[in-house]
């Protein structure tokens, strides 16, 4: 797939405060001389920031890493998590449609995608609030069909499930994201039939679940807010 900046670009971008001091923070964990390699953590909060990553965002960053700017622009353009044209205000929807998403369902979200927000993927919808795209795995094969919205992972998909989350992110609800079938993680729907002993000491949701729910905004992190850690098992 052939990927160039979009036609339409702002005049101009810079980091906010706190987006700048945290940036500047990820440059100084590498050695004088090879600041460049804060390249991808940099190029991913200023589309964060903006939703999608501009031309003048990427010349920002170069110049901030003291690189060419066409370095920038090779890393931007090579990675597909980077977005490079306007994606919807409220959620860009990542569809998988690799093999385990496609055999449980994921055609169906899709067709979903195409009905309620636009015929074509990176299309913006009617009201400007979404955008999606097929996306190849994700990860979160046990949890198949999956989407990730925003930032986090919504799983075990129905096609009548993923239009109650776009009609809930519509209304400016938040959904709990994870498993949307009552599963904890990807033990058996039954529940656990082995390990039953770490069934004691969950938290409400998993692990990447709850921290969406403690810092309370799964959609957007785009002011440096922090993710506290909360769950056991990350802390230790
Ligand atoms: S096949 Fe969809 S997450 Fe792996």
């Amino acid at each position: 797939m052939l990927r160039r900046l979009h036609k339409d670009q702002p005049a101009s971008f810079a980091f906010t405060e706190k987006n700048l001091e945290w940036a500047k923070g990820q440059i100084s964990k590498y050695p004088e001389g090879r600041q460049a390699s804060a390249i991808i953590p940099l190029l991913w909060r200023a589309q964060e920031q903006e939703g999608w990553l501009t031309r003048p965002a990427i010349e920002y960053v170069a110049q901030m890493l003291g690189m060419a700017y066409i370095r920038a622009l090779e890393v931007a353009t090579f990675y597909f998590m980077f977005q490079l044209q306007p994606v919807g205000t409220v959620a860009h929807i990542q569809v998988c449609g690799t093999t385990s998403c496609m055999i449980c369902g994921a055609e169906e979200l899709i067709a979903v995608c195409k009905e309620l927000i636009a015929p074509s993927a990176h299309q913006v919808s009617a009201d400007g609030k979404f955008s999606w795209e097929e996306v190849e795995c994700m990860g979160a094969c046990s949890n198949a069909p999956m989407a990730q919205i925003g930032k986090d992972y919504y799983e075990d998909l129905t096609a009548d499930k993923l239009r109650d989350l776009i009609a809930r992110f519509g209304k400016g609800e938040v959904p709990v994201p994870g498993p949307q079938n009552g599963r904890y993680a990807s033990e058996p729907l039954g529940g656990l039939t082995s390990l039953k002993d770490f069934e004691s000491g969950k938290t409400q949701y998993n692990g990447s679940a709850q921290i969406a729910v403690d810092v309370g905004d799964t959609v957007k992190r785009i002011d440096g807010t922090e993710v506290p850690i909360t769950t056991p098992w990350v802390q230790a």
